[in-house]
């Protein structure tokens, strides 16, 4: 087995990514523009934005026991994910999630398989988790998720949560065991206003580091990312993009990018989410969660670019 330095813990699942000229009414019957499958799910794509950067990733889960679960291990294997911690599991299904893009916007509707192609609380393996540097979930299943938090606690091993927005609504009490162990809390816009309740990002912030959450990074789309922590608060905004054909998966490039700079390479806050924004920017200039994340040399030539004092 390899070791990595950065362990995920979450969703696995294929997309199939479909272009569409605008969304259908019920009843509509519209052409696609494009139609094609990638390999997806939060945490995976994570893990390949870290990997892409030269970063050591490894993923912990299931998938099913059937041809998509294959792809999906044999493109993790082609990517230097580490695939030795994930299970097949017989009689279940790899997750299929179905994406719409409509103008550079995406809708997703999510596999009901995700809940269920699902590795047991007992089945993780410790030394693996313990022997890493960090840990990042999703929180998407929550048992396996506590006791993983256990170890990485146990362990000294840092941990830091993407919270999405369907997560987010089972609502702080129901979560907040899991979300206070984060030293790191990673929600988009969308999954901070729904775990607060406040529709500003910036008290949503404010909020979460005032409950015991020691840094809070929130991702604003188009307005960059809020750097939240008890002594500071500051916007980095990203860079101006004129191509956008999809932003699937801008939120883990980010989430990725951002992980290695802090966690692996010790930078502070605000270069590491720089780094991050200028790799999600990349990432959303082609289709599918994964085409576009940068690899090192990619992210290096960009920001010489736009960042020459910085880097
Ligand atoms: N339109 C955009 N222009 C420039 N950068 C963008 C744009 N959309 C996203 N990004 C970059 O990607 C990061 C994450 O985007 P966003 O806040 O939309 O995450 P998300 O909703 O979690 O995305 P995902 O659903 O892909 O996980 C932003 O902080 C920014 O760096
Ligand atoms: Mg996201």
């Amino acid at each position: 087995m390899k070791q990595v330095d950065i362990v995920g813990l979450g969703e696995i699942v294929l997309d199939w990514v479909t272009e569409i000229p605008h969304f259908p009414k019920p009843d509509e019957k519209i052409d696609a523009l494009s139609e094609n499958y990638f390999p997806g799910g939060v945490t995976a794509n994570y893990l390949v934005a870290v990997a892409r950067l030269g970063g050591l990733s490894g993923f912990i889960g299931a998938v099913g026991d059937d041809s998509y679960g294959e792809l999906l291990i044999d493109d993790f294997n082609k990517e230097s994910v580490d695939t030795t911690n994930i299970k097949k599991l017989a009689n279940k299904k790899t997750p299929v999630n179905f994406i719409f893009v409509a103008k550079g916007e995406k809708t997703i509707i999510q596999s009901p398989h995700m809940y269920t192609t699902k590795i047991k609380p007992h089945d993780l393996n410790e030394s693996y988790i313990a022997d890493s540097k960090l840990l990042h979930t999703t929180n998407i299943h929550q048992k396996l998720t506590e006791k993983a938090l256990e170890i990485a606690q146990r362990n000294d091993v840092n941990i830091s949560i993407d919270l999405e927005s369907q997560i987010a609504l089972r609502g702080w009490s129901n979560i907040k065991d899991v979300l206070l162990k984060a030293d790191v809390l990673l929600p988009n816009k969308e999954g901070a206003k729904v775990i607060t309740k406040s529709d500003n990002p910036k008290k949503a912030a404010e909020i979460l580091v005032k409950k015991g959450i020691p840094i809070v990074i929130i991702t604003l789309g188009s307005n960059g990312v809020l750097i939240t922590t008890n002594d500071f608060q500051k916007r980095i905004p990203t860079y101006e993009i004129k191509n956008i054909v999809d932003t699937t998966g801008a939120g883990d490039t980010f989430n990725g990018a951002f992980s290695l700079a802090y966690w692996i390479k010790g930078w502070d806050l605000e270069k590491s989410c720089i780094y991050a924004n200028a790799a999600a920017s990349l990432k959303i200039q082609k289709l599918g969660a994964r085409s576009g994340m940068p690899n090192e040399t990619e992210l290096k030539a960009f920001l010489k670019k736009h960042e020459e004092n910085y880097f």
